[in-house]
């Protein structure tokens, strides 16, 4: 049974320090064996929420661009690597905006009552957040993780880890931090391991 990851690239800087490690997180789970895909949150084309709250009759949203199937892909996977730069103490604005376009699922989850996500599937559906940080400080990510556990609780997945390295002003870049590459590899391998054993099992 083939595990599917969908990476999404919340950083506006193509091929910088987060979609690095992102890429390296990719590589891990297909060479586990997953089929892998990455989309690019800048090269798509969707508008913030509006706070019309159409969706809280109608549990759809009323802006049709990219979002949508965007969504539509997140539900499909099995796993889902949210990455972001630390951009002044959270996350990207392209990230923020495409969570905020999940409120139609919020509105079925909570006013329409139309979905609903067993224990069992969340326990199958794993997300991690990938992401970097100029400062030398452990709390530089402190500001990102309420919204990413947002995202996975909107769409059913298990906040399961965080793959995270700060201090690349010192360090000059991604490429250059002594472990930060290979253990996102890892644990790209890991996970979809993880995840075969609790589909099939
Ligand atoms: C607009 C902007 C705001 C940033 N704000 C922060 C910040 O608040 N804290 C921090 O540690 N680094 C901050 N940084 C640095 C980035 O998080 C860091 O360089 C990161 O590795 C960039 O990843 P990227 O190459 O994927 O864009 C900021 C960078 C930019 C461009």
């Amino acid at each position: 049974m083939t595990v599917t990851v969908l990476g999404i690239s919340g950083s506006p800087h193509r091929h910088g320090n987060t979609e690095t490690l992102l890429d390296s997180f990719l590589e891990g789970a297909r060479a586990a064996g997953a089929t892998v895909e990455k989309v690019v949150l800048k090269d798509l084309d969707y508008a913030p929420c509006r706070g019309c709250n159409a969706c809280h009759k109608t549990g759809e949203c009323i802006v049709k661009d990219d979002a949508i199937a965007l969504f539509d892909k997140i539900l499909a996977a099995d796993c889902i690597a949210v990455a972001s730069p630390i951009y002044t103490m959270g996350i990207t604005a392209e990230l923020k905006g495409l969570i905020d376009r999940g409120q139609y699922l919020w509105a079925r989850k909570f006013i329409l009552k139309t979905l609903f996500f067993p224990d069992e599937q969340i326990k199958r559906h794993k997300g991690l957040f990938i992401s970097t940080a100029g400062q030398n400080w452990d709390h530089v990510f402190d500001g990102a993780f309420p919204a990413i556990t947002a995202i996975f609780n909107g769409t059913g997945f298990e906040y399961y880890d965080n793959i995270i390295a700060n201090n690349m002003d010192e360090f000059k870049g991604i490429k250059n931090h002594p472990t930060a590459l290979k253990d996102a590899f890892e644990k790209g391998q890991k996970v979809v391991g993880v995840i075969e054993t609790l589909k099939t099992g």
